[in-house]
């Protein structure tokens, strides 16, 4: 799955190539998954999740994270989502990721604020 995501944000987005260029990429697709892994099985442990997505977002603040950046992610990876699905994604859970994802961002540019004002 992370392959695939990467592969499509590489080609619809070819800016992201650059800054993804000194990355370890097998590395990176499992840091990926982990964390997204992370994220879907904390989902209800609002606190934990919450502290876990402002840290990763402070640790993006160094790969200059923008809000435009994860609408761009955020896209990518629900047209990922979808085609692994097939059919079982259906418009509720295409709402309920999309609804999912846009809390994501928001955590995550928190943290990526506090760490760049810190
Ligand atoms: C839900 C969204 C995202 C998740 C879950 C995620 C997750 C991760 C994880 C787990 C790492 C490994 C390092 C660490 O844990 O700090 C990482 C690295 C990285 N991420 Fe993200 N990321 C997301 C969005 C983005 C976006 C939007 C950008 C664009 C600026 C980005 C750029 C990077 C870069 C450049 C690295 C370092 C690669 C390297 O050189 O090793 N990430 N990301």
């Amino acid at each position: 799955m992370p392959e695939t995501f990467f592969r499509n944000l590489f080609t619809t987005h070819p800016e992201f190539r650059e800054r993804f260029a000194r990355a370890d990429m097998p590395l990176q697709y499992a840091a990926f998954l982990d964390a997204l892994q992370f994220i879907a099985s904390n989902y209800d442990q609002r606190a934990v999740l919450e502290r876990t997505l402002r840290d990763l977002g402070a640790r993006h603040a160094r790969y200059g994270l923008r809000q435009e950046h994860l609408a761009i992610f955020g896209a990518c990876l629900l047209d990922t989502m979808a085609h692994f699905a097939g059919q079982s994604w259906t418009l509720s859970v295409d709402l309920a990721w999309r609804t999912a994802f846009e809390r994501i961002a928001e955590v995550m540019l928190a943290g990526a604020a506090e760490a760049s004002a810190a």
